[in-house]
């Protein structure tokens, strides 16, 4: 069992740099790391979080790409991107974008960041059968071509450049606009959207 990195205090944002290979070394660069209990509760902190496993499962991608395999960790990425993954876009879309619509300000200018977001969302919702299709090839030890690889690649970049988006302007916006009152609702939100 590898230990959580996952900080119990998350920064307020920014901070967002690819994991490099071989920063995490041996079976501990195919664990995409649990959630730590209760972090629901902070749900920005939460979000944070789930963007901190994204990066470990685009490092993995990339791992992957460069032609390594683990079986088990390639297991855990098909779950993690079936499940956590994609609910993570519904918190967004159906609970953060549409509450940081109502609270932010004009000068935020969240409305085209959120358009932006939207979008990639699609794109990676359009691009993930692929890229499930390559990890499962793989698991069933067919080769990798060279397009499987560069599908890999792409959506691991995709995801890393996502993410400097979010953690970078839009979750500094949400911790001014949102207060505790709007983050009460939003981690309910959540919670109900897990039962
Ligand atoms: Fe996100
Ligand atoms: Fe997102």
């Amino acid at each position: 069992m590898v230990a959580a990195h996952i900080p119990d205090d998350v920064p307020s944002g920014g901070g967002e740099r690819p994991i490099e290979p071989g920063e995490r070394r041996g079976a501990a660069a195919w664990v995409i790391e649990a959630m730590p209990a209760g972090m629901i509760d902070s749900p920005l902190d939460f979000i944070f979080a789930e963007h901190h496993r994204q990066r470990e499962a685009a490092a993995i991608l990339v791992m992957m790409a460069d032609g390594e395999f683990d079986e088990a960790g390639a297991r855990a990425l098909v779950e993690f991107l079936t499940g956590d993954f994609a609910l993570h876009i519904g918190d967004e879309e159906l609970a953060l974008f549409p509450m940081l619509r109502e609270y932010c300000l004009p000068e935020d200018k969240v409305d085209r960041i959120l358009e932006r977001l939207e979008d990639e969302h699609r794109e990676d919702e359009h691009g993930l059968d692929d890229v499930l299709g390559v990890i499962r090839d793989r698991i069933e030890g067919r080769p990798f071509g060279g397009n499987a690889k560069r599908t890999l690649r792409r959506f691991a970049e995709h995801i890393s450049q996502h993410l400097a988006l979010e953690n970078g302007v839009l979750l500094p916006i949400a911790r001014v606009r949102l207060g505790p009152r709007e983050q009460a609702i939003l981690a309910q939100t959540f919670r109900e959207r897990r039962l």
